[in-house]
């Protein structure tokens, strides 16, 4: 059983997960902190959290050195250790809601697909996370096809992940689905095609 005020989401590079996150953000901010129902919201990502050295070391590690997919394994689950035993258990133990733009899933996707054992991932996940999990997951479902365009018009700065084919994204795509197919509970699957204020619209209403 998840962590009811632990929420996470999750899709493809270049699903609108961070423009996403931006637009709650404009909307929960009231007086430099976030807000739902009164209730602080901390928004946080992984691999890493902005202003804290070690998180953003292990990430420039993660996503731009060409490593074997067990050394991302290892990386992501140290950052992940200090990460939430530091930062999201104490938020979540002062009553916050946290919001986090990715987390164990990713790794079974991509660290999956790049040949990780489940068994590997799950015992390391359990160590890092002390078996804190997200209650609600949101997934960002778009083809990678139409994400890879999106990357393109944006400029964003690109990792090593974004540079991947177009079939490694397809597999990531489908992999994400076939877990929230398995995992019908926890996760929304959201189409990544709406327009981003009817998205925001769907999570503010589900958080609710
Ligand atoms: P992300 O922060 O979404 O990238 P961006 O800077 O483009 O917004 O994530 C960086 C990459 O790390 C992403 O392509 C997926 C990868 N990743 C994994 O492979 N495994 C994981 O467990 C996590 C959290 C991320």
């Amino acid at each position: 059983m998840g962590n009811k005020n632990f929420v996470t989401i999750e899709g493809i590079d270049g699903a609108g997960k961070t423009t996403i996150i931006d637009e709650l953000k404009k909307i929960f901010l009231k007086d430099d902190k976030y807000f739902l129902k009164n209730k602080e919201v901390i928004f946080t990502r992984e691999p890493g959290n902005s202003g804290n050295e070690f998180l953003l070391k292990t990430r420039d590690l993660i996503v731009n050195y060409d490593i074997l997919p067990i050394t991302e394994l290892f990386l992501l689950q140290a950052n992940r250790a200090e990460h939430i035993q530091k930062f999201i258990i104490p938020n979540l133990k002062n009553n916050k809601i946290v919001i986090c733009d990715r987390f164990t899933d990713s790794t079974f996707v991509y660290q999956g697909l790049k040949g990780v054992k489940d068994q590997d991932i799950i015992i390391t996940s359990k160590l890092a996370t002390l078996d804190v999990n997200p209650k609600r997951t949101y997934l960002i479902d778009l083809d990678p096809k139409i994400a890879r365009k999106r990357i393109i018009k944006n400029k964003r700065t690109t990792n090593k992940f974004d540079n991947y084919d177009l079939n490694f994204h397809q597999q990531i795509r489908k992999r994400y689905l076939q877990l929230a197919k398995k995992e019908n509970k926890r996760f929304l699957i959201i189409d990544g095609n709406k327009k981003v204020n009817e998205i925001v619209e769907i999570i503010i209403k589900d958080l609710k």
